[in-house]
């Protein structure tokens, strides 16, 4: 199978890579461009080489199946291939079109040149993998975009698109045909007798780099990228492009590149990576169920919920109306949703030109009339059952029937909201979280009654408003904020026990988290968490600490109030000793005697809760299957990747070792907190989650 095609135009040959569905570089591809370079080399009547790429793209990257599949590559590897690239004394050029990213962008960085399509994206993504790129990238992009350049894209592993890599030095020129216009470029190179350009020798970019530059840019990440291997080598390797010999520096890529594929960041992150596509499988929904086309939608509440989801609507270029009970509380709603685009475009992550483009998709209604002609509609008003059943009896009244009525509650049942209706099947939960027009997952419900092609519709929904999505069934909490109840609550019996709320907190920002839990439940209101708890039915033998409700009482409601778990001086936290005397009084009330207890103790207490309820998901099928409750964690709560989310993170550290703590906890927490029996189960044979099958 010919999978480089060798074709010649006049005296240029053009080497199209033809690998379906990305020409992903795997063996095949490698040793293919290998034969062809060489042939083209010897053949005395060819005078320059083009690389390109069939299906619209030059290589997206590596083969991740490979790669998963034992790490160690078929020669040829990628770092032969450019040798031979290098050493080719014609012209090489690189046609790129679609996206050249990861070892697809390292293998046209040995290109002599590069030209790129105007719409082309180029980048080397390997961070997001846990891993440094391995075949010269961080030594050629900094030897042609320089080193500030290098550190922002590589630790970040950002898309660039191709007029931007143009001004960044990484592509030549830019052109609308691209395989022509590299045929032109190469042709006239070879004509002019250009000294070829070997980037791994330029030089002008990386000298006289100032050594300061490195430390402060660790510096700079070490927040974001707290406990991160791969960040760290990239900055490393970088470094070394600026201050070493370029053979050592290329070593020091080498050893890094290593180090992250042999670490378990590496695979969790790959897990990751592979657990977001397997998510948007639903067994029961066949692929020939086709989701309805959303031209238009209607979000009824402007409130803190409402206006995110608005924002992703019009973001993906989706007419939608925001509808509220009056004009005072729309005009506060849309003063938010412009408040929060001007901040972006201060911050540049928007233009003005793609907000104006948004706010002109956004219409504010009162009336529910205007709800006739949505595709879809999301209810995000109170979390109240009585309220939004009466918002679900006046939709199915005006929606025409083929829309989709969601609701975007976080706790409630979506049988009783669909019971409201006179068609269950069209309605479905969109959990989306806080701030909606930020963060990433979009957690799916469906109910009993929830139609397949109800379920294709969101889950497409969910594709096109750039949200990674799992689909749930349909309880208390679902899977995200059923399973976190027993990790927040936890928090607050080791208070009792004796724990700080900064102990807490900085035990598991150590295990990676953006936050502890006591500094969300501060950020998120302890009022509103409070009033979550309130709702919730547990067992009579189980309780809740009464911290949280003193602290209410107290007016200590969090950020908002300048106090909470913690005092705040703008939004930095400081410990307050008044807190800890109210805690110690609960202790003593309680009568606990107060313990010291060890980081380690805390981080079980606090994770392992949260896996067992997983796997009670799991078992009863609230989760498709367990890498949907990572994907969840990983990109609703702030769980970090490189740990793969709980569930992964609890078969690497032994399912074993959390059945214990359970076992521990279970007589003085209550029935909920007894092992979970699948847990249990495979605990005793020493399985792990893919023997349940459904990962297949
Ligand atoms: P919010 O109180 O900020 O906003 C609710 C809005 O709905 C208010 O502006 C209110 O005027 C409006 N409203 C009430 N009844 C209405 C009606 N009949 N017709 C039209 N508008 C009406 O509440 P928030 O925080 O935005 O929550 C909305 C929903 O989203 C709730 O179900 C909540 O559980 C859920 N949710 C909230 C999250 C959060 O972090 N705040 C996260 C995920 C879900």
């Amino acid at each position: 199978m010919t999978v480089v095609n060798y074709r010649s135009e006049a005296d240029v040959v053009v080497l199209e890579i033809d690998y379906p569905p990305v020409n992903a570089l795997s063996h095949p591809v490698r040793e293919g461009l290998l034969e062809g370079l060489r042939k083209a080399g010897a053949d005395p009547l060819v005078k320059a080489i083009v690389i390109a790429g069939a299906q619209g793209t030059f290589p997206a990257g590596a083969d991740l199946n490979e790669m998963a599949s034992g790490l160690v590559l078929k020669a040829p590897i990628t770092r032969e291939v450019q040798a031979q690239m290098e050493a080719t004394p014609k012209p090489v050029v690189a046609a790129i079109a679609g996206t050249a990213l990861g070892g697809g962008f390292e293998l046209a960085l040995a290109c002599h040149w590069r030209i790129a399509a105007t719409s082309a994206k180029v980048g080397l993504p390997e961070v997001k993998l846990g891993l440094i790129p391995g075949a010269g990238g961080t030594q050629r992009f900094t030897r042609l975009a320089g080193p500030e350049a290098a550190l922002d894209a590589l630790t970040s592993g950002t898309h660039i698109p191709a007029p931007r890599a143009l001004e960044l030095g990484l592509v030549d020129a830019l052109a609308d045909d691209v395989v022509v216009e590299a045929i032109a470029f190469a042709r006239r190179a070879a004509q002019e007798d250009k000294p070829l350009r070997i980037v791994s020798d330029a030089a002008d970019r990386i000298t006289g780099v100032s050594p300061e530059l490195f430390a402060a840019f660790r510096k700079k990440i070490q927040a974001k990228a707290r406990g991160q291997l791969a960040p760290f080598r990239i900055i490393d390797s970088i470094e070394a492009a600026c201050t070493q010999p370029k053979e050592a520096a290329f070593r020091i890529e080498r050893e890094g590149f290593l180090e992250c594929r042999d670490s378990p960041q590496r695979k969790a992150l790959v897990h990751v990576f592979f657990a977001e596509r397997e998510a948007r499988k639903i067994p029961d929904v066949s692929s020939d169920i086709k989701p309805l086309p959303i031209r238009k939608a209607v979000v009824i509440g402007a409130g803190t919920m409402g206006g995110g989801i608005a924002m992703n609507f019009a973001n993906a270029g989706i007419p939608v109306a925001l509808l509220e009970l009056s004009r005072e509380a729309l005009d506060r709603g849309l003063g938010l949703i412009q408040k929060n685009y001007a901040a972006s475009v201060a911050r540049g992550s928007l233009t003005q030109a793609r907000v104006d483009e948004a706010l002109s998709l956004i219409h504010g209604i009162t009336d529910y009339g205007a709800a006739a002609d949505a595709d879809i509609v999301v209810e995000a008003v109170f979390e109240d059952m009585k309220v939004k059943r009466e918002v679900f009896e006046k939709l199915d009244g005006v929606a025409a029937p083929h829309a989709i009525l969601a609701t975007n509650t976080s706790t409630l049942d979506i049988d009783a909201i669909a019971a409201a209706t006179s068609r269950p099947e069209k309605v479905v939960g969109t959990h989306f979280f806080s701030p909606a027009n930020v963060m990433k997952l979009l957690e799916n419900v469906r109910g009993k009654h929830t139609a397949p092609q109800t379920i294709a519709t969101v889950m497409a929904l969910g594709k096109r408003l750039s949200k990674v999505v799992v689909l749930a069934g349909n309880c208390d909490g679902f899977i995200g904020n059923r399973m976190l109840q027993f990790y927040s609550g936890e928090a607050e019996f080791l208070l009792e026990e004796g724990a700080t709320p900064e102990q807490i907190d900085r035990v598991i920002e150590g295990f990676g988290f953006a936050m502890g839990p006591l500094a969300v439940r501060d950020l998120a209101g302890n009022d509103v968490g409070f009033m979550i708890r309130k709702s919730r039915r547990i067992p009579a033998d189980e309780r809740w600490s009464p911290i949280l409700q003193r602290l209410v009482e107290q007016g200590r409601l969090g950020q908002k109030t300048g106090k909470g778990f913690y005092r705040y001086e703008g939004r930095t936290r400081i410990p307050d000793p008044e807190v800890l005397s109210l805690i110690e009084r609960v202790s003593s009330e309680l009568g606990i005697r107060r313990r010291a207890i060890a980081d380690q103790e805390i981080l079980e207490r606090l994770l392992h809760p949260l896996v067992n309820e997983g796997a009670k998901i799991v078992d009863e099928g609230i989760a498709i299957r367990a890498g949907d409750i990572d994907v969840v964690y990983v990109n609703g709560y702030g769980f970090p990747a490189f740990r793969g989310g709980p569930m992964f993170w609890a078969e690497e550290i032994g399912l074993a070792n959390v059945v214990e703590t359970m076992r521990r906890l279970a007589p003085s927490h209550g029935t909920r907190w007894r092992p979970a029996a699948l847990l249990e189960r495979l605990a005793a044979s020493g399985e792990g989650w893919n023997s349940l099958g459904k990962n297949a």
